[in-house]
């Protein structure tokens, strides 16, 4: 599996397996078995709702010489509601707990979003704190002491623009290693991946497969389908690969990192053997042709009545 290098010198695998949606009850065996067939990454964040599972899965991999702590790299996310300075280094050791692990390789700012911290998902527009009384720099100070302590490797964010990652980027002591975004050829973001490339920051491609299975509140109707697009489907016939190969080796070939989810040893297997795919130039040129500009996760969730989130600011 190839690594990208990271702005610090720290490499990171540049294919991992993604568990948000993946259940409890399920997400465990999916983790061990992924690590058994050679993945060395693996994508969590206390929202999705089963670190702990994720923890048992990665201490029964160790316990069973299915891996070692120190060849895999695992990422997880600082969660909403506790954006507050001081709250970031307790959240991380939450999640150190869960995971059953001494160090993360990297922790993210999950949204540049913020809640009240007893508030785990608002149901109005009392449950969120603006970015002014919650600064995106504050947080970024508590991953830097996370970072300082020792008890995660590399820090970056999710969901940031180019204009969230400046006023970080101009104000920060310990440069943001990561943009953790949703990409796909519905979604290509050219500009925002120019951006990462030009300033050293890594690119994860999250809901790589257009995330079929979100929740229903994660869900518009009439959405593109982009396991079915028939440009992919053919791709996908002349390479005798499948639609998902396909979306994974075009993530893998612009550079990204990318993080398909799955809880089928199936699907697993096959999702990381697209990396043995070669597209070529026509191919990739095909699939950029499909860009819409297309948010599966658009944020919309976040925005009530009363509260200082629009879609519109959430992604400028
Ligand atoms: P499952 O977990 O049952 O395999 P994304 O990574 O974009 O969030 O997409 C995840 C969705 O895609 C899940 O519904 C997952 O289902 C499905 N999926 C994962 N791998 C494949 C594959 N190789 N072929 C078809 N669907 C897949």
């Amino acid at each position: 599996m190839k690594n990208l290098t990271l702005n610090n010198g720290n490499t990171i695998p540049q294919f991992g397996l993604g568990t948000w949606k993946s259940e409890p009850g399920e997400v465990k065996n999916a983790v061990k078995y992924a690590l058994s067939i050679g993945y060395q990454h693996i994508d969590c964040a206390p929202i999705y709702g089963n670190e702990k599972e994720v923890g048992e899965g990665l201490k029964e991999s160790f316990a069973e010489k299915i891996v070692n702590r120190e060849d895999i790299f695992i990422t997880s996310k600082l969660w909403n509601n506790r954006h507050y300075k001081q709250d970031v280094v307790p959240a991380l050791k939450q999640t150190l707990q869960d995971l059953q692990l001494d160090y993360l390789d990297l922790y993210l700012i999950h949204w540049p979003v913020a809640f009240k911290s007893d508030v785990n998902f608002p149901e109005d527009g009392s449950g969120l704190l603006s970015l002014s009384e919650v600064p995106l720099i504050e947080t970024w100070q508590g991953m830097e002491e996370a970072a300082r302590e020792g008890l995660v490797k590399n820090i970056g964010v999710s969901n940031f623009s180019i204009k969230k990652l400046e006023n970080i980027r101009l104000n920060c002591n310990l440069q943001p290693s990561m943009n953790q975004v949703e990409c796909h050829p519905y979604l290509q973001q050219d500009e925002l991946l120019a951006y990462c490339q030009n300033n050293d920051i890594a690119f994860t491609a999250y809901s790589p497969l257009g995330s079929k299975d979100r929740p229903k509140f994660v869900k518009n109707d009439n959405e593109p389908i982009l396991l079915e697009n028939e440009v992919i489907k053919k791709i996908a016939q002349k390479h005798q690969a499948t639609t998902a190969q396909i979306l994974i080796k075009w993530a893998i070939e612009r550079e990204t990192i990318v993080i398909p989810k799955s809880v089928s040893p199936e699907r697993i297997k096959q999702n990381y053997e697209a990396q043995n795919i070669s597209l070529d130039t026509e191919d990739m040129e095909q699939i950029q042709a499909l860009n819409l500009n297309y948010r599966y996760v658009d944020a919309s969730f976040f925005v009530f009545p009363n509260s200082s989130y629009t879609v519109e600011n959430i992604w400028e």
